[in-house]
């Protein structure tokens, strides 16, 4: 319970650089937490008990948060003398607020609600197209100058950093690259170092490299944002240049069907997965064995945010589940981290979930390839001539023949990363061109 002394809470005379957005997420965090408390309590009452159980439960919350209830005039000095009293807060200004904002149990509430939404996604996605015309239009927008940006690549990138570095730029910011061969990160200075360090000079710090709780421990420690440009578990500012494509180019995203080929128990597979959870989206993870999808907490997670969103999360071992599908999705069987030993046993099991001429003909006709690249699609790089002799193969993932076809829109994917990042960063750090 949160101490409510009127009948609406009133947010009066916020300051310019203030959205009264993040007071609201805080009250519906907390209503939400009750009443999530409340259903706990009453999810065993058999139904002809339940409106005295209701009523039970209700008289004892007020009985035991008495001390939140004041039914006098909450504008004058008696409420604040009698809050006092009652060992409330009364937080008059923001540097005293702050130490609430991270306290363990509020983390642990914000994250346990998973505060971040459908709407939150769709305002994302709005903004970057909003950017996206500016940026064609020839429109500058720099409201961020005299800003600067970290960007920390324990993993190589070409679109991830390039999308950080021009997104920065064009709002006016400067960005610098670190890396562990270049810089102490990781090697010789610890990752929460590293946070409280690149926090006294930067106004946001983007982490691409191994596990999630690295990039959690840098949000942790760090007072300013900071963007996951990939982990081994997520990689979100992908999927939002994936879904500003989906909508570009199929309209909305609610009810779509999105198959994903191959290794999806990965940063992609997880993150598309989370993704149509959350926007009402029909997710099949398509592979040969268990192993092959994400792991089953995040699974369960999923389908509760599916069931919230009308969207739905299935998996198959059958390619036939391509029937249908408005996208069909792949990405490399090994990933940036992984050893080279696991390519001979990826390949094996794989092969048969390869992206190739038939199996696009089982999805719509109107469906999309999308693939977060690079990819591994003919005889080009390095790595696939490595793979060729080793493996006697020409194409891993998908055929060239549909990389390049019609239906790839694998390129446009590539180029809204950079205004889906800008997106983010513009929306992290409090500015928006309607407004600003
Ligand atoms: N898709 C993607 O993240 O590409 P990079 O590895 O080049 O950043
Ligand atoms: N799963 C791939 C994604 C690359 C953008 C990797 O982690 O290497």
């Amino acid at each position: 319970p949160f101490a409510f002394t009127g009948n609406k809470f009133e947010f009066r005379m916020l300051g310019s650089e203030a959205s009264v957005a993040n007071p609201n997420i805080i009250l519906n965090t907390a209503v939400a937490e009750c009443v999530h408390q409340f259903a706990e309590r009453l999810k065993d009452v058999p139904e002809d008990k339940m409106e005295d159980a209701i009523h039970e439960l209700i008289k004892k919350t007020i009985i035991d948060h008495k001390r939140v209830i004041f039914n006098g005039n909450g504008y004058t000095d008696e409420w604040i003398e009698e809050a006092e009293k009652r060992g409330l807060f009364n937080l008059k200004s923001t540097p005293d607020a702050l130490p609430q904002w991270i306290a363990d149990k509020n983390i642990e509430l914000f994250t346990k609600y998973h505060i971040f939404t459908k709407e939150e996604i769709e305002y994302l996605l709005d903004l970057a197209a909003r950017l996206k015309a500016m940026k064609k239009n020839g429109v500058v927008w720099n409201p961020l100058i005299g800003k600067n940006i970290a960007m920390i690549f324990e993993k190589t990138s070409t679109r991830t950093r390039c999308s950080f570095e021009v997104a920065a730029h064009d709002l006016g910011m400067g960005a610098t690259y670190l890396d562990s061969t270049v810089s102490q990160i990781g090697v010789k200075e610890s990752i929460a170092d590293s946070a409280n360090v690149l926090t006294t000079m930067f106004d946001g710090i983007e982490y691409r490299g191994y596990g999630q709780e690295i990039v959690e421990c840098l949000a942790n420690n760090a007072t300013v944002p900071v963007w996951n440009g990939l982990t081994n578990d997520f990689h979100p500012t992908q999927l939002l240049a994936d879904m500003l494509t989906m909508k570009e180019k199929l309209g909305d995203l609610e009810g779509k069907k999105v198959v994903y080929l191959g290794d999806a128990r990965y940063n992609m597979g997880n993150s598309w997965m989370v993704a149509c959870a959350k926007m009402g989206m029909h997710f099949v993870a398509c592979a040969p064995k268990d192993m092959y999808f994400p792991d089953a907490e995040l699974q369960a997670k999923c389908k509760e945010w599916a069931k919230e969103s009308g969207g739905s999360i299935e998996f198959s071992t059958d390619i036939s589940s391509c029937e249908g599908a408005d996208v069909i999705y792949t990405d490399v069987w090994v990933s940036m981290g992984e050893p080279d030993e696991k390519w001979a046993q990826r390949i094996g099991d794989l092969m048969p979930y390869q992206v190739n001429a038939d199996l696009m003909k089982m999805a719509k006709d109107t469906a999309i390839f999308m693939h977060c690249l690079p990819s591994f699609h003919n005889l080009d790089t390095l790595k696939a001539q490595d793979l060729n002799k080793k493996f006697d193969i020409t194409e891993l993932e998908v055929t060239d023949e549909v990389f390049n076809s019609e239906q790839s829109v694998v390129f446009e994917e590539a180029g809204n990363r950079m205004h889906t990042i800008k997106a983010v960063m513009a929306a992290t750090l409090g500015v928006d061109p309607d407004r600003d």
